[in-house]
């Protein structure tokens, strides 16, 4: 295995105590249930604790450690290059509806620190969509264009504090950047008391919705009149959100770097191959966060690649003293480019999702915790309908077809792979896809030679999961779901555990 450098965890997560939350230890009634507390979970909990309504938030790990504990937490309106894309598909009126409620997002994320005084390292920052080659330079322009025909606040500059050359870039004033983890702690720690509570190690199975709806989880029953699913991809399979969005993985080192030598602003490539950039402060100084390398869950084994791609890039491109950190994530990306905030299905009256956030949730988890609240308490949202998730959608864009057609292929090729294998190839630290006894088995050998074997075949719709050596976990590369070395469930669509041989 190569010689991958930095500690290998979320420098928000390490920089962070945990919350210490209790599990659900008896039923219980409120009046919204919201499962999963990432930043769009806790947004909304934040607001509907704040209009009067008792709240209960279920994490099934620990607050701030999904997604919004692994971003790079940039909070922008400039989502690399969307306007232009927009205006062609959606026309100009859906597009500046998508800028002024990020922007509005931005906009709530800088207030409620000011006003509750938050100590999360936020800062007003200028983002940078950047150009390195004339054959991107165009789609620059264009952006620009677009943006400042809905009224963002964009310009077009070729000078940037990037140690490299650039041919052109698109900037954004005033956006923001801080650090995710400090921000929830913060807020979720306002939730408990007075009817309300949040339940760290406690997963939801299944969301019932009748006169009231009841949510079931691993640890007893909670009652409510309204429930927020906001575990990132919903649990409840419904809606096909699975099906509409496809997960993208994503790669992020944390590296030492002199203040004067550090670029100011957050940026981001543009092209095929891109990376996103920006500091944050730590008790030691300056770290760049680097971030890049993003493909389809579970399409690639050898992910420790993508963390030596980034660490020679980081080398390459800046004066750093070292690699402090590495971690990844996923996101789902929604194929038209608009998250689905809103009922889970037609037919459901309170049982809400929010999901799509294409790797700006900051902003979208945010705007959908400020959406579902107001539909909750029935206050008209002027972006609700954008982001409406029963819209007629796109499954079938060209990128939905080549989306579907991967997942079909992997559903069919991957029952053909490894069937030569034994439990003999597994070396120690690898996971292979094995045969025994005509059963696929996702087998681990451990560091003490102990073989670790689990059914191949993922407990969400059936696909079989991949290898992913760097996070030593399995992979699902249908809709995303993945699972520990051991077979645990690490992120959803899926609630279930690989079966254990
Ligand atoms: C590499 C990368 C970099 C990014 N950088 C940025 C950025 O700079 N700016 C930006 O705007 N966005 C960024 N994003 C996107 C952003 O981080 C996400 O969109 C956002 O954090 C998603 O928030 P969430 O609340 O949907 O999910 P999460 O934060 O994952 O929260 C969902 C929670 O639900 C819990 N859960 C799941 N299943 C269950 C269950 N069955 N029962 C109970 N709980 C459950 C999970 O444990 C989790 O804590 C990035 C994404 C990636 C992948
Ligand atoms: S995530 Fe759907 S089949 Fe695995």
């Amino acid at each position: 295995m190569p010689n991958i450098s930095g500690k290998h965890i979320s420098y928000w997560i390490d920089s962070t105590p945990t919350a210490n939350f209790p599990p659900l230890i008896n039923n219980l009634s409120v009046d919204v249930a919201i499962v999963g507390a990432g930043i769009a979970g806790i947004t909304a909990a934040t607001l509907l604790k704040r209009a009067g309504k008792t709240v209960a938030v279920i994490e099934s790990q620990q607050i701030s450690t999904g997604v919004s504990g692994h971003t790079t937490a940039k909070v922008t309106s400039l989502h690399q290059l969307i306007y232009a894309d927009l205006i062609k598909n959606h026309g100009e009126k859906k597009a500046q509806i998508y800028a002024q409620s990020n922007q509005a997002a931005l906009e709530f994320v800088a207030k409620t620190v000011t006003e509750q005084q938050i100590d999360c390292d936020f800062s007003r920052q200028s983002a940078y969509t950047f150009a390195e080659t004339e054959d991107h330079l165009k789609d620059i322009e264009k952006e620009v264009e677009a943006a400042l025909k809905i009224g963002l606040p964009a310009t077009f500059v070729r000078e940037t504090s990037l140690p490299f050359p650039i041919v052109g870039a698109v900037k954004f004033d005033n956006q923001a950047q801080f650090h995710s983890r400090k921000y929830l702690l913060h807020l979720i720690k306002q939730i408990p008391g007075n009817g309300s509570y949040v339940f760290e190690n406690t997963r939801v199975l299944k969301v019932d919705e009748d006169n009231l709806c009841q949510v079931t989880t691993d640890k007893g029953i909670i009652q409510a009149q309204d429930v927020i699913v906001a575990t990132n991809i919903p649990i409840t399979d419904e809606g096909l959100f699975f099906a509409k969005t496809y997960p993208k993985r994503s790669y992020i080192i944390g590296a030492r770097i002199a203040e004067q030598k550090a670029p100011v602003g957050m940026y981001i490539g543009s092209g095929e191959k891109y990376y996103s950039i920006r500091t944050t402060p730590d008790k030691n100084g300056l770290l760049l966060l680097v971030g890049g390398g993003g493909h389809q869950v579970g399409t690639v084994e050898n992910t420790e690649e993508k963390y030596l791609d980034l660490e020679n890039y980081a080398r390459s491109r800046f004066d750093i003293d070292s690699i402090d950190y590495r971690w990844s994530t996923q996101d789902f990306v929604s194929f038209d480019k608009i998250p689905y905030v809103g009922k889970l299905t037609p037919l459901s009256k309170h049982t809400f999702v929010a999901t799509g956030f294409s790797l700006w949730g900051m902003t979208q988890g945010t705007l959908s915790g400020m959406i579902l609240s107001d539909q909750i308490l029935g206050i008209e949202n002027p972006a609700a309908d954008l982001y409406d998730s029963t819209r007629a959608t796109p499954f079938l864009t060209p990128q939905g077809i080549k989306q579907n057609l991967e997942v079909g292929a992997h559903w069919v090729g991957d029952r053909l792979k490894g069937l030569n294998k034994s439990l003999q190839d597994v070396a120690i630290g690898e996971g292979k896809l094995v045969t025994v006894d005509g059963d696929k088995v996702a087998a681990y050998r451990d560091q003490t030679g102990d073989i670790h074997a689990v059914s191949a075949v993922c407990s969400h719709l059936g696909c079989v999961v991949a290898w992913n050596s760097a996070e030593k976990s399995w992979d699902c590369p249908c809709h995303g779901s993945r699972f520990s070395c051991k077979g645990e469930v690490l992120h959803g669509p899926t609630v279930k555990d690989l079966k254990k041989f």
